[in-house]
């Protein structure tokens, strides 16, 4: 396997973008990232872009050649793969785009991400949504995507004692950092009490709990480690990459307070990487929902199982804090269009690796990790990366 680098970044604001059409964000991110690494489309070897629905949401399938085509990447007939899983998406098409690299079959390749979700009405949203669930056993029975992490955050409430103040305390976090990034959907401060006392979506989670939807495309460059120089002074290099399923449906799985496909995904990332939870110098974690946020960091090691919430609550995991959480906003504040996540938390990272991130930049972050989460959990894609 060769050693594979980041060499180029791009992202789209996020948020609810009238005046823009699918196939402009995709394109969008993508010549970002491009410019970012100086290189032009006919440098580029092949394409994976992350998208959960666009047939349901703007009802275009097929969007991995749609993007090739605006892209102007079909006049050599380059290859482009869309890749689903939920709202992994966007990690999934990061670590194939990786393994193409890595694998010495193509040596430039883009990965993108992009979903357009504010066009479609509300409930053909939360019917795409619960899509991701096991919609026999789950959506059918009014299983929503916010009803399932209810029950989880329930659980952990009963086993943990964890409190609605301290979800709220994930949520008030990622404003506060959202407010430092200029392409976040929300740039508004919010107190835990509004957190605690907004509009109930699943009992407990309110509508602050909840990411919002979004629209939104982000992009990056891969190519071999050794032929970074070339392109970029700052490489960013890929040390970790993991993936794991779990149990679709909730009720087979045996704990509602830990997600198996994370700690798996975890386990695998760290192992290559040669590192542990406490190498991490700032993560970019799926905070879907606010126990989402809690569930993670448990998972992924950066706290003992029922720590977390008084981690976050403690600031631990904010700016300044012990391991800076989603300095971009999340995708509570920075926005969650479900394919583009995935690669919009590359895009955080390797800011932050470059020491490129402004004013939410952590101080000599040296290694980063993003997480990715389809639905529930189902899937869950870990990376870690490391400034070269
Ligand atoms: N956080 C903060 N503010 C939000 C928000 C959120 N998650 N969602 C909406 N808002 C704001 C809107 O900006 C709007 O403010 P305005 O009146 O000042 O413009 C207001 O709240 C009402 O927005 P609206 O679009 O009517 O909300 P909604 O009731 O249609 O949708 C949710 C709210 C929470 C149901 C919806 O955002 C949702 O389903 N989120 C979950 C997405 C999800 O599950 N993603 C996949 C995870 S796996």
């Amino acid at each position: 396997m060769r050693e594979v680098a980041v060499i180029g970044i791009g992202v789209t604001k996020f948020g609810e973008l009238w005046d823009k059409s699918y196939r402009e964000l995709a394109i969008e991110a993508g010549l970002l990232a491009m410019k970012d690494a100086k290189i032009s489309s006919e440098d580029i070897d092949a394409m994976y872009l992350g998208n959960m629905s666009a047939g349901r949401l703007v009802e275009q399938e097929h969007v991995g050649a749609l993007a090739a085509d605006y892209a102007g990447l079909v006049t050599r007939n380059v290859p482009s793969t869309r890749i689903e899983a939920a709202d992994a998406s966007g990690g999934l098409a990061f670590r194939h785009g990786y393994l193409a690299v890595a694998s010495g079959m193509h040596d430039i390749v883009v990965v993108g991400g992009a979903e357009k979700m504010t066009d479609a009405n509300d409930m053909q949203v939360v019917e795409t949504l619960a899509s991701s669930s096991d919609v026999e056993w789950e959506a059918f029975f009014g299983g929503t995507l916010p009803a399932l992490f209810a029950m989880m955050a329930r659980r952990h409430m009963h086993e943990y004692g964890t409190t609605k103040a301290q979800l709220a305390s994930v949520a008030v976090k990622n404003h506060k950092h959202g407010m430092k990034n200029p392409n976040a959907q929300f740039r508004n401060e919010i107190k835990v009490d509004a957190v605690v006392k907004a509009t109930m979506v699943a009992d407990p989670l309110g509508l602050f709990d909840c990411s919002p939807l979004s629209d939104g495309a982000a992009a990056v460059i891969l190519c071999p480690l050794d032929k970074a120089k070339k392109y970029t002074d700052k490489p960013v290099k890929v040390i970790g990459s993991g993936q794991a399923s779990d149990m679709l449906a909730l009720h087979d799985r045996k704990s509602l307070t830990s997600i198996s496909s994370t700690v798996a995904a975890a386990k695998r990332a760290f192992e290559q990487a040669k590192k542990k939870p406490s190498d991490i110098d700032v993560a970019e974690l799926h905070d879907s929902y606010t126990i989402a946020e809690i569930i993670s960091i448990e998972d992924l090691g950066f706290s003992k199982p029922g720590e977390a919430a008084k981690g976050v609550e403690n600031g631990e995991f904010s700016l300044g804090g012990r391991l800076p959480i989603n300095t971009s906003g999340g995708l509570k504040a920075r926005g969650h269009p479900l394919g583009a996540t995935g690669v919009a938390q590359v895009v955080e990272i390797v800011h932050q690796l470059r020491g490129t991130a402004g004013e939410r930049q952590v101080k000599d972050a040296k290694v980063g990790l993003t997480h990715n989460l389809g639905g529930t959990g189902g899937t869950a894609v870990v990376h870690i990366f490391e400034r070269a």
